[in-house]
């Protein structure tokens, strides 16, 4: 099959970008309400929809688990069987992490899951230990076979349970939360992840039936009840964060007036504190970040990914390529995924000046030029890292294994085309 690449030609350091670019539907936020709608009695809506490979994947594997969806534009319905094929695609599970997201709710309503290593992006070992460890906690048990994991519950169900999480991981906090809802007594979650994905689903959920408290703090505590019951109340997928975030670091190094629509400012405030410590010339105005050409040279700053609140893992790839434009030396410490910063490699072919100590940490020292390179994609953050570093450069780059930005971007070269960023896909 011929796999696509992208072509840009780049700015030689031209801040040359403007006009308005609106960012969709946040991917993570959507796959988890995908995963809840088999929780439900009856038929969820979900608007702001994005259109990306993961949304599509997940949609095809709940169909195959017997659940009934439309789709059109930018709005979704789904509506979860009676009685479930219990056992995900193979195939298509392994491709992306969130198909993990399916295996509490499915647990919870169905009685069992079986289903392969998730897939995803290969940024780290990604275990799922923790996932093994909290359902067993709730009563599930769990044995594996050469391809499959395998958990089921005994007839009374699952069971509510006081949990510490070692490692506040989003999808271990989604999936016990979800399972929780239908679980018999009370749940608690301690150390919860808190990203805004999570919290918009918690809040859904309880406006559906469920009880849920401490939503947006690191206790949850969910008592178990009955099918949720949507009712015609619709679920608004949030603005993704990450998007825009790194919408905003592309138009910081090569705007002269970008406006980035559609965002929740709330979200931004890990990179919004650093870009005011490096000098980015930005404003907020609603749901509007603006961002104009710098009065002064940017500087260096340090960042360490945390969870949320904290600087988020996913915007580390494009952070770092900012870094690089910045004067001073920025110590960038990636606390969540070991393998994250393999990418770096290739920005040192472009011209960058990167150090790596150790798996996690890089020192970028700024600023210093690019130029073009072939480069391949190597995860969906990453890759519109490269997209970001294509641009500033002189000359062209090409960018292969798009595959993974499809993933979780949609349309990306026409909405950058627009704000004058010189891309286009071809069939290699
Ligand atoms: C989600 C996001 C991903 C983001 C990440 C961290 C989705 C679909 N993906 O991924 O974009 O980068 O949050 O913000 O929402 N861990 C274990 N054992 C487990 C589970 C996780 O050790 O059983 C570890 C992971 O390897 C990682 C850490 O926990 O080091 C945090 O990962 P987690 O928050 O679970 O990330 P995901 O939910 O996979």
């Amino acid at each position: 099959m011929k796999k696509d690449v992208l072509f840009i030609e780049g700015l030689g350091g031209k801040r040359t970008l403007a006009g308005e670019i609106s960012v969709r539907g946040a991917k993570n936020d959507m796959l988890k309400i995908m995963a809840a709608s088999l929780l439900f009695e009856d038929t969820v809506h979900i608007t702001n929809v994005p259109r990306v490979g993961d949304v599509r994947v997940l949609f095809t594997i709940l169909e195959k688990i017997g659940a009934r969806g439309t789709q059109k534009g930018t709005e979704m319905s789904l509506a979860a069987p009676t009685q479930a094929i219990t056992t995900l695609d193979e195939e298509r599970a392994k491709k992306l992490r969130a198909s993990v997201s399916l295996i509490g709710p499915l647990l919870a309503r169905y009685g069992s899951v079986s289903f392969p290593h998730p897939g995803g992006c290969v940024i780290g070992a990604r275990p799922i230990d923790l996932f093994i460890e909290t359902l067993q906690e709730m009563g599930a048990s769990y044995s594996a076979d050469k391809n499959l994991y395998h958990f089921s519950v005994p007839p009374s169900g699952l069971r509510g349970a006081d949990i510490f999480l070692d490692i506040a991981s989003v999808g271990v906090t989604e999936t016990v939360m979800m399972a929780a809802v239908l679980a018999k007594g009370t749940t608690v979650i301690r150390n919860a992840a808190m990203e805004p994905e999570i919290q918009n689903l918690a809040r859904y959920l309880a406006s559906c039936g469920a009880h849920i408290e401490g939503i947006g703090t690191p206790v949850l505590s969910i008592v178990g009840g009955g099918l949720l019951r949507a009712q015609g109340r619709v679920y608004k997928v949030i603005p993704d964060r990450i998007e825009a975030g790194s919408f905003a670091i592309l138009a910081a190094l090569a705007g002269q007036d970008v406006h980035i629509t559609n965002i929740n400012p709330d979200h931004l405030g890990a990179l919004l504190s650093l870009f005011h410590k490096a000098g980015v010339n930005y404003h907020i105005n609603g749901d509007t970040l603006a961002i104009k050409k710098p009065r002064a040279p940017y500087r260096a700053v340090n960042v360490r990914t945390q969870k949320y609140p904290g600087f988020s893992t996913d915007l580390q790839a494009p952070m770092v390529v900012f870094l690089t434009q910045t004067h001073g030396e920025g110590l960038v410490f990636e606390t969540l995924f070991e393998g994250r910063l393999r990418y770096t490699d290739d920005l040192v072919r472009m011209g960058a000046d990167i150090t790596m100590f150790d798996p996690h940490r890089v020192l970028v020292r700024g600023p210093r030029n690019f130029v073009g390179k072939r480069l391949e994609a190597p995860d969906l953050r990453a890759g519109l890292a490269y997209i970001i570093a294509g641009t500033i450069a002189e000359g062209n780059s090409e960018i292969h294994s798009i595959e993974y930005i499809d993933r979780g971007y949609e349309d990306i070269e026409g909405r950058l085309a627009r704000l004058g960023v010189s891309i286009r896909r071809r069939g290699a």
